[in-house]
């Protein structure tokens, strides 16, 4: 394929600038194969996260040409020939060191999330679901953890509310929780007010860059938003429940000291 010119991130979140690489590359070569061969060749103290080449880690995300994507899954001959690739870290969270980034932050909002807390079992001693709410959850459970979505997600990315909303990951990770039918605990008031659902406005920019194909868009958040409607917005599910006396939380148990 012949020498290719770069364009990479040298630096941390304060001071730092893109350098320019130019490198041999060669049939069936990825962005992290080149990165690989910069260190190699010309930068040994090119600093880059990765593990399972891939696509099944979630470490190697970066933004290509501006858009986030797995190095390892991102081919070079999807470039045209003559051009230039920049390489940086994911704009969402502190960098630490050139491609490398801080992504503590959101493993802080995954323990903000109640675990799955199993229903009492059946008379005959067993726990039942269907096929259909296995095939359901099991979307969710692709997830790798790449946080390129949370990366892409406006909110987090450009209007910076971390402290409103914990992005389409955990949106998803809640979806997978809620949807499961042997699943006892409720989330839906943290939905609202603790993990911020309403902050989404469903532009789809996450499910776009998700590298499983996942529908966090429409599988997981909007079916979410809809639980947040019905326990609070909704008039006549709210008739419903008075007139079957069905008792709902609607605080977060956080305002309740729990
Ligand atoms: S659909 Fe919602 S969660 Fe996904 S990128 Fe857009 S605002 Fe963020
Ligand atoms: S939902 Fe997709 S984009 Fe988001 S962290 Fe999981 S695998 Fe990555
Ligand atoms: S190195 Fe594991 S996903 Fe790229």
């Amino acid at each position: 394929m012949g020498k290719r010119t770069f364009s990479i991130w040298r630096g941390n979140g304060q001071d730092g600038n893109f350098e320019t690489y130019e490198t041999e590359v060669s049939e069936g070569m990825v962005v992290l194969d080149v990165l690989h061969q910069l260190q190699a060749e010309q930068a040994p103290d090119l600093a880059v996260r990765w593990n399972c080449k891939a696509g099944k880690c979630g470490s190697c995300s970066v933004e290509i040409n501006g858009k986030p994507r797995l190095a390892c899954m991102t081919r070079m001959n999807s470039f045209e020939p003559e051009e230039r690739v920049t390489v940086q870290p994911l704009k969402a969270f502190p960098v630490i060191r050139d491609l490398v980034c801080d992504v503590s932050w959101n493993y802080e909002q995954n323990r903000r999330i109640a675990p799955f807390k199993p229903k009492p079992r059946g008379k005959d001693g067993k726990l039942r679901m269907y096929q259909e709410d296995v095939d359901r959850g099991q979307e969710f459970r692709k997830c790798i953890e790449c946080f390129l979505c949370q990366d892409v997600c406006h909110v987090l990315r450009d209007r910076g509310r971390k402290d409103k909303f914990v992005g389409p990951r955990f949106m998803i990770r809640v979806a997978g929780l809620e949807m499961n039918p042997l699943d006892d605990e409720d989330r839906v008031p943290e939905l609202r007010y603790e993990y911020g659902s309403g902050m989404c406005n469903i532009t789809r920019c996450c499910t776009e860059v998700c590298p499983e194909h996942i529908g966090i868009t429409d599988n997981g958040i909007i079916p979410m938003k809809e639980r947040v409607v019905d326990r609070y917005f909704d008039p006549l599910a709210m008739l419903g429940r008075k007139l079957l006396g069905i008792r709902v939380r609607k605080e977060p148990r956080s305002t309740r000291g729990e």
